[in-house]
């Protein structure tokens, strides 16, 4: 029989999920339909009850439901408990389990760009938010030991690094603090929405100089060169968009449904074609 998958979000028309997740099951032969479910908030246990009694193999869960999942599952992963929300839910023999590969992702799609291990990197993240959450705790899970947070409310900067549950080196620091340290980053990450679309002249970041074979990625995808990547690409660096971070929570995710790991390139093809790039 088909397996069902799916998202589910509220709005969730424009998700680019369906796209990647079925151009995927049909480039590996596998016999699955992956569909949008727009779900209203005070709906999200109807919702779960019935994907329960469908047996649905399994489903990504976006905003606003990534939180209040987490009271209608059988388990949840040590790594999302620790980031406190669900994007991916597994139908785990009729358990529903709930992984994050938000941030896991991106820390996979860092370390495919990087020439050396994560783990020898000194790591900026810009914003303290909940994709900085996500990331932040997704890179001290895989051993990096030098990750400093710069955001314009430092306490919640500093709230994040105490939360961290690993022994890592990391300092809160206010966004003029760090821009004139940003030469002594290796990697440095914008989780904030500075600089997305409509404001695309804004950037989370004034560069000045940078490292030598420094890193500056941006979680933004539109536009897909951020005003922060344009100027660090001018100065020398390497940059990657948030293009790559929705390929590969969503390419972890598949790996989690189904043991199979996606062509990455072709899903990140895809959904630029899609977003007209
Ligand atoms: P998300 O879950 O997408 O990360 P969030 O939790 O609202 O969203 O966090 C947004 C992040 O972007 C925060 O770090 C926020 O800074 P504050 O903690 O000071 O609010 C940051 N941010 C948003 N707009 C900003 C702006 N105009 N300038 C600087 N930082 C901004």
């Amino acid at each position: 029989m088909k397996q069902l998958y799916g998202v589910i979000g509220n709005p969730i028309g424009h998700s680019l999920s369906p796209l990647m997740h079925n151009d995927a099951f049909s480039a590996l032969g596998i016999d699955a339909h992956y569909h949008a479910f727009r779900i209203e908030e005070e709906k999200l246990a109807d919702a779960v009850s019935g994907f329960q009694a469908i047996e649905i193999s399994g489903f990504n869960v976006t905003i606003p439901h990534k939180v209040a999942i987490m009271n209608y599952l059988d388990d949840i992963d040590e790594l999302a408990k620790q980031i406190g929300a669900v994007n991916t839910v597994v139908n785990e023999g009729g358990r529903l389990v709930g992984y994050n590969t938000d941030g896991i992702g991106y820390v996979r799609s860092l370390q495919a760009i990087s020439k050396d291990p994560l783990s020898k990197k000194r790591i900026l993240l810009l914003g303290a938010g909940g994709a900085c959450r996500a990331i932040y705790f997704s890179l001290a899970s895989v051993g990096v030991t030098e990750i400093d947070i710069a955001n314009r409310t430092v306490s919640r900067a500093a709230a994040l690094i105490e939360a961290c549950e690993h022994t890592i080196r990391s300092r809160a620091l206010t966004p003029e603090a760090a821009a004139g340290m940003q030469q002594e980053y290796d990697i440095i990450i914008n989780t904030t929405a500075v600089g997305m679309y409509p404001k695309t002249e804004d950037t989370p970041l004034v560069i000045q100089k940078l490292k030598k074979d420094a890193i500056v990625s941006d979680i933004i995808y539109n536009p897909l060169q951020t005003k922060l990547l344009k100027d660090a690409q001018r100065a020398g660096a390497v940059t990657q968009n948030g293009i790559d971070m929705f390929v590969y929570q969503g390419a972890m995710a598949f790996e989690l449904w189904t043991k199979k790991w996606p062509d990455v390139e072709r899903m990140k093809q895809l959904v630029i074609q899609k977003l007209g790039g």
